[in-house]
């Protein structure tokens, strides 16, 4: 059905697919201004960097972005992804293991081994990046660890960027006081809102574009009613617009207003 649906339409893939795909990135004036933000907070050397948002604002596609354009003789990264209660001990050895380096059994051993890698990239001229995403999943211990990372340094200068991505409630966890000497460290941070109407109806536009479809498959009022059922969070917009294409393509349509507003609710297509 996908396949013959996006056949007919003329797309070569789909354009609302919810996977992470760097050429899909559309730069929208705040998507533009986080990555050049981003990468001034990591060129400058920043030790700790926050990139929070709702979730499926963009913040994943938009930190590999910034990854995949770091310059590799200078930086060296590494992507970590948290899943939900992940201690210390677990992240240290996920960041080990992106490394290509053996962990050692307890924390302190793992902490030192990351150290001296630092260290031994340092005199090669790279600095260590690390992104850390869906970081609002860490326990309180790992959170606690990423401090001890940013403190690692030369006389110089600090070894490590550690990228933070995370959900908004991450911010407020962090205004406990148990997290003052961590929050502190966070000198550089950047946000992700949801898409204006306009950011919105470029967004799609761009999407179908770049799929091999036209523009002209979305009548001009559709725009409205999307922004209305989304709110404007790219993820949502994507599934909404995913759903409506099947479901106008069994009748052998095109998505309607009516139609985006019809999937509301709608158990097993659109659950935004
Ligand atoms: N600026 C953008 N250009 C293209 N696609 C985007 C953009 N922002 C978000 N998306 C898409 O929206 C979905 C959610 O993005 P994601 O990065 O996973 O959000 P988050 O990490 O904030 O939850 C993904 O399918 C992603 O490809
Ligand atoms: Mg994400």
């Amino acid at each position: 059905m996908d396949q013959l649906w996006t056949d007919k339409l003329g797309f070569k893939k789909n354009p609302f697919k919810d996977t992470i795909d760097t050429d899909l990135f559309f730069l929208t004036r705040q998507h533009e201004e986080a990555l050049v933000k981003l990468k001034i907070g990591i060129e400058d050397k920043h030790a700790l960097i926050l990139l929070a948002g709702v979730s499926g604002t963009g913040k994943t596609l938009a930190s590999q972005v910034v990854l995949k354009a770091l310059d590799t003789a200078r930086f060296q990264p590494v992507l970590v992804f948290v899943y939900p209660g992940m201690g210390k001990g677990a992240l240290l050895a996920a960041m080990l293991d992106e490394l290509g380096l053996a962990g050692g059994r307890f924390v302190q051993e793992r902490l030192s081994i990351l150290q001296g890698e630092a260290l031994r990239l340092f005199e090669q001229g790279k600095r260590l990046v690390i992104v850390i995403d869906e970081a609002h999943f860490l326990k309180a211990d790992a959170l606690h660890v990423l401090r001890t990372l940013s403190n690692l340094e030369t006389e110089q200068e600090k070894l490590v960027t550690v990228l933070l991505v995370a959900e908004k409630s991450l911010k407020r966890r962090l205004q406990a006081p148990s997290y003052a000497a961590l929050r502190g460290r966070i000198t550089f941070s950047v946000s992700l809102q949801a898409l204006s109407p306009e950011d919105l109806e470029q967004y799609v536009k761009f999407r179908l574009l770049k799929c091999g479809g036209g523009v002209d498959l979305l009548s001009p009022g559709i725009y409205k009613a999307v922004h209305s059922v989304t709110g404007g969070i790219p993820r949502e917009v994507n599934k909404l617009l995913y759903a409506s294409f099947i479901d106008a393509a069994t009748k052998d349509s095109l998505p309607s207003s009516d139609l985006i507003y019809a999937q509301v609710g709608k158990t097993g297509s659109y659950d935004g």
